[in-house]
């Protein structure tokens, strides 16, 4: 795993927007796996400077999103849909039918998931997945649990997650309880992975999934065994690996 410690959110943020920009570049039709949330939202913003810059063109680029709250429809202002346009689709050249996020209003979710891996896999897996981790550890919406789960598939949240992701809701019941997330499968088929976070509330999972024992308690904890991550990361995210010992 390399990893690049950064000293604060903002360049976390820009080392992440280089290592995306630098696989668009070098691949302008890749195939961008995306997360959502506070931790990319400043990668965004990079990718978006230089894109008006004219740096950096994403009109081949296709993107599939690694997952979306349950009952939320795109134009909800707190759905992912919503969160990756205002952020990044609207904002660049890429074509929209280029870009996936799974689809909350779906009424047959097996065929939706089953569909959702079939075209990852038809691509050839995805490029370069950007993932964010939660304080339980979780990568997209998997969650901790006592096995890990293969396949893209509908995740009751876990209560802590709820609590998280409360302060972009009016109140705690507004937050969906299940999500659909990409499973292990595509996120561990992807041929890059880059993993982000921020802030000394990152720290304990980060510790846990870089060093800790790989077990689907600490679901990122998988990644260990994907043989090629980079860990983009800020000095509080990085407090404990670094206090446990391992060298960054
Ligand atoms: C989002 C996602 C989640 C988040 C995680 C961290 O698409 O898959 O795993 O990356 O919950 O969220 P933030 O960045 O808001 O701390």
């Amino acid at each position: 795993m390399k990893i690049f410690r950064e000293k604060d959110y903002d360049a976390m943020s820009r080392r992440a927007a280089t290592v995306i920009a630098g696989e668009i570049v070098h691949n302008p039709s890749c195939l961008l796996g995306l997360a959502t949330g506070s931790t990319p939202e400043g990668t965004y913003k990079y990718l978006v400077d230089w894109y008006k810059q004219g740096l950096l063109s994403f009109q081949s680029v296709r993107s599939v999103n690694l997952d979306e709250y349950v009952g939320l429809a795109p134009d909800h202002d707190q759905s992912y849909r919503y969160f990756m346009q205002s952020n990044l689709f609207d904002h660049v050249d890429i074509v929209p039918e280029n870009t996936r996020v799974p689809d909350g209003l779906t009424k047959d979710a097996l065929a939706f998931c089953a569909g959702y891996d079939a075209y990852i896999r038809a691509q050839g897996y995805v490029d370069l997945q950007l993932l964010g981790i939660g304080r339980n550890g979780h990568i997209g919406f998997n969650e901790p649990d006592d096995h890990f789960v293969k396949e893209t598939h509908v995740v009751d949240l876990a209560e802590s997650t709820i609590d998280a992701n409360a302060r972009f809701f009016a109140s705690r019941d507004d937050v969906p309880k299940q999500a659909i997330s990409m499973g292990m499968g595509a996120i561990m088929g992807a041929k890059k992975v880059l993993l982000c976070a921020s802030g000394e509330d990152k720290a304990d999972a980060i510790c846990r999934a870089v060093s800790g024992a790989i077990t689907p308690q600490c679901p990122g904890s998988i990644l260990q065994l994907h043989p090629n991550v980079v860990l983009v990361a800020d000095e509080a995210a990085l407090s404990k690996l670094i206090a446990s010992g391992v060298k960054v």
